[in-house]
């Protein structure tokens, strides 16, 4: 049977920095009920890139670190809620074209909101051991501040911008294990973008009301978002006879300090084994794993090899879980091939 591994990952981070103490100076906060209600005390904001700008830094450097040359890339996904353009062309075309892939590979965007980098290993994992594809690129990339509205404390704290990606391969190791999506869109309303769509054009009324903004429910999305990833995660491990002991790393969606807490605690993990990236980008909905995972192995945390559980959790509402071995090169070796 054909196995397909993640074998690099890379991240990008817009250069500025909107701390909390900014936050202050915009809306009636304080960074001490920041810090304690979410973790969150700075984020990256991109200010004249588009998603598809920051995404391509993330994809040239996972493609890079992947080792193949990236006219051997055939299929490229992008995960985001903040495309380029509403309608057309995709994210994952102008990232393509950016990148100079090959004219004629698979290119196309989806919109799994936080939970979209899950949706990504899902779908690559498919097309790799399905025999379709060879090397496919993932990126889960946003610009979440042109979506976010500054003037509605309850939601402009949370989110930041920044890109993650990786390559999905055909492989004999370190294969991804098992990856499980679900959605329920019958709480949709409780994270929306109400705004610029068919089921509310754009025109003068829309944007008097601010309907381009995400608007959330915090309190309900939270309680449903633990119930939900606590189970999740729980059905993943025993679905493939893993203990939580025999995890290397949990690397959750950075949605919020709280609700990583509640599924490590669900799981007995130590916080060594938990990832955590949310308090210096804050939530940066499908870029957030792959972030965090690059954080993890550029700082040597995680190795060729390391037995990862990844979950998140996202409007729609969508969830899923992920229990792969990293199949990526050491970080050292790499970082020693490209000074030498
Ligand atoms: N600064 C100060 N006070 C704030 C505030 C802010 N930025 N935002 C809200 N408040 C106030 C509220 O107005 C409310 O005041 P009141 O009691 O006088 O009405 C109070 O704080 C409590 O608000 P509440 O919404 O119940 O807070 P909370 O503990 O639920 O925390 C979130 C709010 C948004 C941090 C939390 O609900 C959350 O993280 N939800 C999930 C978010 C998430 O994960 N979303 C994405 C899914 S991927």
């Amino acid at each position: 049977m054909r196995k397909a591994s993640l074998i690099s990952i890379a991240s990008y981070l817009p250069e500025r920095i909107l701390t909390n103490a900014d936050l202050e100076n915009l809306v009636e906060t304080s960074d001490e009920w920041i810090v304690k209600r979410t973790g969150i005390k700075e984020r990256r904001i991109a200010q004249d890139e588009a998603t598809s700008d920051i995404a391509t830094k993330a994809a040239r450097l996972a493609i890079e670190r992947s080792g193949l040359r990236s006219d051997e890339i055939d299929a490229l996904i992008c995960a985001t809620i903040t495309p380029d353009h509403f309608c057309m062309p995709s994210t994952a075309c102008k990232i393509a074209a950016n990148l100079g892939l090959n004219t004629g590979i698979t290119a196309f965007d989806i919109s799994a909101a936080c939970t979209g980098f899950i949706y990504l290993l899902e779908l690559a994992n498919s097309l790799v051991t399905s025999g379709a594809k060879k090397n496919v690129l993932i990126v889960g990339a946003e610009k979440l501040s042109s979506i976010v509205d500054y003037t509605d404390r309850s939601t402009c704290i949370l989110f930041g911008d920044g890109a993650g990606a990786g390559v999905v391969s055909l492989s004999d190791e370190n294969e991804i294990i098992d990856v499980h999506t679900a959605s329920d869109g019958r709480f949709g309303d409780l994270l929306i973008t109400p705004g610029q769509g068919s089921a509310c054009v754009a025109d003068e009324n829309m944007l008097k009301n601010r309907q381009n903004f995400i608007k959330m429910n915090g309190n309900e999305v939270f309680k449903i978002a633990v119930s939900t990833l606590t189970k999740d995660v729980v059905e993943i491990l025993e679905k493939n006879k893993i203990s939580s002991d025999e995890i290397d790393f949990f690397i959750p969606h950075q949605a919020n300090f709280r609700i990583i807490d509640a599924v490590k605690q669900r799981l007995k993990l130590p916080d060594e084994k938990c990832v955590l990236t949310v308090q210096k980008y804050g939530n940066t909905s499908s870029a957030s794993i792959p972030m965090a995972l690059n954080d993890a192995y550029e700082n040597g945390r995680i190795k060729n090899g390391s037995l990862l559980l990844l979950d998140a959790f996202g409007g729609g509402f969508t969830w899923g879980s992920a229990l792969l071995r990293f199949g990526g090169v050491d970080f050292d070796k790499i970082s020693n091939a490209i000074k030498s």
